[in-house]
């Protein structure tokens, strides 16, 4: 698009990252497009005084971005690569044993689970689900929690640990 056009959007729906309580070393872990989101989360934790961590996970070295971007914010960054071709190998669960006080993850669903098994603390998730309305009224994204079913689009997306039905 060019400067000056005009775009029809709904923004600003659902809940977002809740900083508060996630002790002094916060792990953010992001994969693929789910990365982008952990970004000002990253920024206000750093705000707060935290010394968070970024876990990014990627297939492959081509696909890397954002490293240099959490790195110059001044948090501590991780890569991992599927392939092997940059940073740890593997999985972003492969480079999850470190020292940690709570956990931040946005990305897709298989990642979830792994984190989900792999976790030793208290966390949030930032779901994706498919959406009908966006914005509360179709219940199309609803899904089951403990604590009854919630409309991903604005009751979430981010839900935390203790709450989720797998
Ligand atoms: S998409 Fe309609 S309630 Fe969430």
């Amino acid at each position: 698009m060019k400067a000056g056009e005009k775009l029809d959007m709904l923004v600003g729906l659902g809940n977002g990252f809740n900083p508060e309580k996630s002790g002094d070393k916060p792990l953010l872990i992001g994969g693929g497009v789910g990365i982008p989101p952990l970004y000002n989360l990253c920024k206000e934790l750093l705000k707060m005084g935290k010394t968070p961590t970024v876990i990014l996970g990627f297939n492959k070295k081509e696909e890397i971005f954002y490293e240099d971007a959490f790195k110059q914010l001044g948090a501590k960054v991780i890569v991992t690569t599927v392939d092997g071709s940059y940073g740890v190998k593997g999985f972003v669960t492969d480079a999850m044993d470190i020292e940690y006080s709570y956990f931040f993850t946005c990305g897709p669903m298989p990642m979830f689970k792994a984190i989900e098994k792999k976790a030793i603390t208290s966390g949030q998730y930032s779901f994706e689900e498919r959406m009908g309305c966006g914005f509360g009224a179709c219940m199309g994204c609803s899904c089951k929690t403990k604590y009854g079913n919630k409309r991903i689009c604005k009751d979430g997306p981010v839900l935390y640990r203790e709450e989720i039905v797998w």
